[in-house]
């Protein structure tokens, strides 16, 4: 059975152009969508058990059906390209390699929900793939495919392609909200949610790329088809993006549910230098990392990771090999998130920028277990008491670097630095 849902024509020449699009049956899910109620739309969507790939797994269907049904005010397709957490990489091949791809989802996701006006949301820092979708857009435009009166339905729809500039608060869907309408990209607090006051206070929805380029196929084949990917309450494929010590690091889609390790070996090429796995971080930096006795039965869906303790996220695999330092690593992220930090809670702006210095002493052999402990106890305070949850994003993994691998981190104290003499070198 093809597994390559979103994939099928990536790196092949051409495949960003609206000719080869068509050529491929592009833009025929719009059009047979456009001829089905929205509401048998959301219903498929619903039906196929599709559930974001931002991060969260909310369903998407169950999302779209939020949105109120007497608010006279217009309503907004948010696309969340701002793909910054750590590790993922995904929704930029699909902008790269398949622009119109996303340009189509978005086009069935607007009808379904009643909105005639969608924002893509890109990263600052993806120039290539804002200069293809722009161009993708301009030659959208051109054929009618988006505009007024789309395939003489009747139906108007707009695109609006807007770059961020930099920061991974702005990934969160209110911060990017709030950025989008040109103020300071931070969260709002919730409730109310984007579906009841989104963008401009307009009713919203906010959904991942790899979300929304999943419709089309949704629609040319409907529920029960995608329903065959993946498990029982994962269903579909996934793209998921893997990076660190694996001979072949990069973008693979499977169905949901290949065991983590199946998908070491047979798609990203194994461990380097036939080394042993020492943690993998399932999900982007900030799901709690895994040990080599967990990844021995986990499998790549929802329910697998969090049996396990930990998230599937936004599907971002990070291998670690044997012989890495993991308060070196544990360093490295703490000293990302005490820099992303957007500074509105005291427990995250504080303690984010404390549990990085902490955890920077440790490493260079100057704490002590005490402070080993204020790390934990810095975690603990800061999750679930702040505006957005940038704070357990943060505390999640820490909390679990020292609860999985605390000898590493008592060798520290021991050996007065790092005891892995490749890696004793520490961030500013
Ligand atoms: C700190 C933070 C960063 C986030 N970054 C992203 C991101 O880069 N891309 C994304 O799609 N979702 C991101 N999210 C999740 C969004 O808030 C939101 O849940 C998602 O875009 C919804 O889309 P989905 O339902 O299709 O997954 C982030 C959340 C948080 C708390
Ligand atoms: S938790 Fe952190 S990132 Fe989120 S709003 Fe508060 S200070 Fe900003």
């Amino acid at each position: 059975m093809e597994t390559n849902l979103l994939t099928k024509y990536f790196g092949v020449e051409n495949s960003r152009t609206l000719d080869f699009y068509l050529s491929h049956g592009g833009y025929d899910n719009a059009k047979k969508a456009l001829k089905m109620t929205p509401e048998e739309v959301i219903d498929e969507v619903k039906k196929s058990g599709l559930r974001g790939r931002g991060g969260a797994g909310f369903p998407t269907g169950v999302k779209w059906g939020f949105l109120p049904k007497d608010n006279p005010k217009p309503r907004y397709l948010c696309v969340n390209a701002d793909e910054s957490e750590p590790g993922t990489f995904k929704d930029r091949y699909i902008m790269e390699d398949d622009p119109h791809l996303l340009l189509e989802g978005i086009v069935i996701s607007c009808y379904a929900i009643k909105s005639n006006k969608a924002f893509i949301y890109i990263r600052g820092e993806y120039h290539y793939g804002y200069t293809i979708l722009e161009k993708a857009i301009e030659e959208a435009y051109q054929k009618g495919y988006i505009g007024k009166n789309i395939f003489d339905s009747g139906f108007d729809i707009d695109i609006v392609l807007h770059r961020g500039a930099g920061a991974y608060i702005c990934g969160e869907e209110t911060a990017l909200i709030e950025s989008l309408e040109g103020k300071k990209g931070q969260p709002r607090i919730k409730p109310p949610f984007p579906a009841i006051e989104g963008v401009f206070r307009c009713p919203t929805i906010v959904n991942n790329v790899a979300t929304i380029a999943s419709v089309p196929w949704i629609i040319e084949h409907g529920f029960a088809e995608y329903a065959k990917f993946g498990t029982e309450k994962s269903t579909g494929t996934f793209l998921f993006s893997i990076s660190g010590h694996v001979n072949k690091p990069g973008i693979y889609e499977v169905p949901m549910g290949m065991p983590l390790l199946q998908f070491i070996e047979e798609k990203a090429g194994g461990v380097i230098d036939g080394k042993k796995i020492k943690a993998v971080v399932p999900g982007g930096s900030s799901t709690p990392i895994l040990t080599p006795k967990d990844c021995e039965t986990v499998n790549l869906d929802y329910e697998s990771i969090a049996a396990h303790g930990s998230m599937l996220g936004s599907g971002a695999i990070i291998v670690l090999a044997e012989g890495t330092c993991i308060v070196r690593s544990l360093l490295n992220l703490m000293h990302f998130y005490a820099h992303e930090s957007c500074g509105q809670c005291s427990p995250c702006r504080e303690g984010v920028d404390w549990m990085y210095k902490t955890v920077h002493k440790i490493e260079e052999g100057t704490a002590t277990e005490k402070d080993l402990q204020t790390v934990l106890d810095l975690a603990n305070n800061m999750e679930g008491k702040t505006i957005c949850v940038f704070s357990a994003a943060a505390a999640m993994p820490a909390r679990s670097y020292i609860t999985k691998f605390k000898d590493e981190f008592i060798a520290h104290f021991d050996h007065k630095g790092c005891p892995y003499e490749k890696y004793n070198y520490l961030a500013d």
